[in-house]
């Protein structure tokens, strides 16, 4: 008998997502895996039970986490969840890790070896196991689509006997993963496209998708991108001096579409009341970083609040909101990494603790929590990981 994987059903929030498809379930048999999926757990994502075990699959309940050598899930574990899984057991999830430190901590105190997605390393080796890209992927397709439908007016221009509908203006705030297939798709639909980024190699991307780019351009802005590719935090006199371009900017559009994360930081504030307010009547807004503080002053989390006149669109887990194709990019990733903890030739799991994707994701291990970002500093004399 292989080593027993376990796909547990998601208890938190509203998450529809799961983190196994059956083309996962399928590979996992295929390397090896006994796989146990907790009855029910495809269904938000329209996936049956049947369709599992039709791959191979056992279908069963929580109580035989217990057994479980990898437990794979899409948010983190509830402290009574892991009161289920077994000492010693890999677990595998989008977890969250910043400022749930004590989270942390329980389930470094349940003894699991648990690895945090989002973590994963942006270099070539990783890409199909980036959690962040496939899921900001689908974000930004669906904020599109979520402000399209509450637009009230059509994005394309139409020129019909009964008259011509102009192209909607679509501005997108943050030029990333999720920002650029917003861009993409907004221009498939037919509006007038442009948007924003700090970092200046956003500017080229933006052009090569047909939308016009805005931004200050001044020294800061052109050594503003860390070595992973990622935003750096901007100084206020640059912020300043960008809103106010923003500002003017956004008082001609119809749909405003922002997507700016910092790792590790609250998201930048973008837009303001004011600038609201300047929008024509009707304006859709969507803040695609609701839950990380918010780009839009007054957007609610899980709501579309009205703020000055315009509709903003605060849904968290916006990629949740196309459950299936979320899913089965997600459980795709995970496969992917679980892979590279699989020895080959016994088909059994074996831990390269030096390898640089664990190291990086590796949040927990042996009892304690060993990720060098979430040790507590005053203890911190070793990075576990390296041992
Ligand atoms: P993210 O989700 O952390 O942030 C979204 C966007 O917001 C970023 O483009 C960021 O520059 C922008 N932003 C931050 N503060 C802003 C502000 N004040 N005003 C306007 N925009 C602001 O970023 P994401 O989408 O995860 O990607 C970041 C970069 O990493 C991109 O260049 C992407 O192409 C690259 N990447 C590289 C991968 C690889 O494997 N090499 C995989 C995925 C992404």
């Amino acid at each position: 008998m292989g080593n027993l994987v376990f796909v547990a059903k998601e208890t938190v929030g509203d998450e529809t997502r799961v983190s196994a498809s059956p083309d996962t379930v399928k590979k996992m048999r295929s390397l090896g895996f006994d796989v146990v999926i907790e009855a029910g757990a495809g269904l938000r994502s329209l996936i049956s039970d049947a369709d599992y075990e039709a791959q191979g699959a056992r279908i069963g309940s929580l109580s035989d986490a217990a057994e479980a050598d990898v437990v794979l899930k899409v948010r983190r574990p509830t402290g009574e969840e892991i009161t289920h899984y077994k000492n010693g057991a890999v677990v595998i999830a989008i977890m969250d890790p910043y400022g749930n430190e004590a989270a942390l901590a329980e389930i470094a105190r349940a003894g699991l070896t648990s690895f945090a997605m989002e973590l994963m390393p942006r270099i070539t080796r990783a890409q199909s196991m980036d959690v962040l890209s496939s899921q900001a992927n689908l974000a930004g397709y669906q904020a599109v689509i979520e402000a399209a439908a509450v637009y009230g007016r059509a994005l394309p221009m139409m020129m019909t006997a009964a008259g011509t509908v102009p192209a909607a203006k679509v501005f997108v705030m943050g030029a990333g993963v999720a920002g650029l297939q917003a861009i993409a798709t907004a221009r498939r639909l037919g509006a007038q496209v442009s948007a924003t980024d700090v970092r200046p190699a956003a500017k080229e991307q933006v052009a090569s998708l047909g939308a016009k780019f805005i931004a200050v351009e001044d020294e800061e802005f052109k050594a503003a991108e860390t070595a992973g590719g990622y935003a750096k935090e901007m100084s206020r006199d640059y912020q300043a001096k960008q809103a106010a371009l923003v500002a003017e900017h956004i008082s001609k559009q119809d749909i405003v579409i922002t997507t700016a994360l910092i790792p590790g930081r609250p998201a930048p504030r973008l837009v303001n009341r004011e600038m609201l307010k300047a929008m024509r009547a009707g304006a859709v807004a969507v803040d695609l970083a609701v839950e990380r503080g918010g780009n839009i002053e007054g957007s609610e989390f899980g709501a579309v609040a009205d703020v000055e006149g315009v509709k903003v669109i605060g849904y968290p887990n916006m990629a949740g909101r196309i459950p299936a194709s979320a899913s089965a990019l997600y459980a795709k990733n995970l496969v992917t990494f679980l892979e590279t903890m699989v020895d080959k030739n016994s088909k059994t799991l074996g831990l390269n603790r030096a390898d640089e994707l664990i190291k990086a994701t590796m949040l927990t291990d042996a009892g304690e929590v060993v990720h060098p970002n979430f040790v507590d500093p005053d203890q911190a004399t070793v990075n576990k990981g390296d041992l």
